[in-house]
């Protein structure tokens, strides 16, 4: 057994990133600033989006992309039940209905059929999630959203460096699109906290870029920068949500090594499906079709739970015992209390996704993951499977 404990996750930051921060620090101005413009340039650039707002999480995007997009009381907007919380908390905060569309039992992301099953006169928006990083079927979900009007906000929390069909996640999807990251420790890349919204829509992102620092017509660094004038207007009620420049002298620094963080997750990833592919009570993700590329955030089995004769739980306990750490990625969305409560959910109401949040369990999965450690995970699966 490992001596030391193994994270599910953990994030690799570089001296040049803690250099670039504590030059911050040390420079007087540590909000929002000219490393936040820098790191939104080159963002924008990789994912080759003409905006490219930066903000304090993904769960920020989420809520401006919404309200940019005008989506209110009234509206419904059909995403998926394997989510996080935050992509239903803030259809819910903008005053509108969330409605859940089940996932492909194969895949883990949002069936497109039953998307369109879902579709209402008063449906206004589709958020599909990328989940684990594996793309969702755009072509599909554009032609539902063509056909009804509607505006596509992809939930990119997973999906740094995905691609469909050659279409980097976070690229425009014609004017009616946002696509929003997210920079939480465990994701792709880090900024503490943090996220992006990528548009293609000139109004939306100004928009966005009002809303996030409190409806005002000019940020701070306009207004108290040397050639700074102290006045503005207020256009919008807006919100908090700007990103610090501490923040972004990590983004621009984690970018840089972003193909190679991917790099390394796909290695071990291969690595797991080839030690782990011949067990019977573990069912693998599956390989991603050729054309497009999944960016792994997290690598998540489903343990067959009748076969093995143990709960996902107990599993986890096991892992637990043997010093490594696993995650669960996502119990249903449908059964939390509050939703169950306030949109009558139950069970049996999305089957797939219950299955799912059963037995679902993400291994570790990090860049800084040496060989030792994945053998390490390996071992103990396969203690535990085998
Ligand atoms: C699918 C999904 N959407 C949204 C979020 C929210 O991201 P953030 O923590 O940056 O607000 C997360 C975070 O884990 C997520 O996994």
């Amino acid at each position: 057994m490992r001596n030391d404990f193994l994270p599910f996750a953990r994030p690799d930051i570089s001296e040049e990133a803690i250099s670039d921060v504590v030059d911050s620090l040390r420079s007087g101005w540590i909000t929002t600033g000219p490393k936040a413009i820098r790191f939104e340039r080159s963002f924008g650039e990789y994912v080759g989006s003409p905006w490219a707002l930066a903000v304090n999480s993904a769960t920020a995007g989420l809520h401006l992309a919404l309200l940019a997009f005008g989506i209110g009381p009234g509206d419904e907007v059909i995403t998926t039940p394997m989510t996080f919380a935050a992509t239903v908390n803030t259809i819910v905060w903008v005053g509108a209905k969330p409605v859940l569309a089940d996932i492909d039992p194969v895949t883990l992301n949002i069936d497109p059929f039953l998307i369109e099953k879902a579709v209402t006169p008063k449906t206004r928006a589709i958020i599909p999630v990328h989940f684990a990083g594996r793309p969702c079927n755009m072509d599909a979900i554009e032609a539902i959203a063509r056909k009804y009007g509607l505006v596509i906000i992809e939930d990119a929390a997973h999906a740094l460096g995905a691609a469909f069909r050659g279409r980097r996640i976070g690229a425009p999807l014609g004017e009616r699109h946002a696509a929003v990251f997210s920079f939480h420790p465990t994701k792709n890349i880090t900024t503490g906290e943090g996220g992006m919204v990528c548009t293609a829509n000139e109004d939306a992102a100004e928009k966005i870029s009002i809303l996030r620092q409190h409806g005002m017509s000019k940020g701070a660094w306009n207004r108290y920068a040397a050639r700074g004038n102290p006045h503005y207007d207020i256009l919008f009620p807006g919100l908090k949500y700007n990103m610090l420049d501490i923040q972004a002298a990590m983004g621009s620094d984690q970018m840089k090594h972003l193909e190679a963080f991917n790099a390394r997750r796909r290695e071990i990833v291969d690595l797991y499906r080839h030690e782990l592919g011949s067990l019977s009570t573990l069912t693998l993700p599956p390989a991603v079709d050729p054309k497009d590329t999944h960016s792994w955030h997290i690598f998540t089995p489903l343990v067959e739970t009748d076969r093995l004769g143990m709960s996902r739980d107990e599993f986890m306990a096991k892992m637990r015992e043997n010093n490594i750490g696993t995650a669960l990625h996502y119990q249903a969305i449908h059964l939390f209390s509050y939703f169950a409560n306030n949109y009558g959910w139950r069970m049996g109401d999305f089957p797939n996704a219950e299955l799912v949040s059963d037995r679902i369990v993400s291994l570790p999965l990090f860049p800084a993951m040496n060989d030792d450690d994945t053998a390490d995970v390996i071992g103990s699966v396969r203690e535990i499977c085998g």
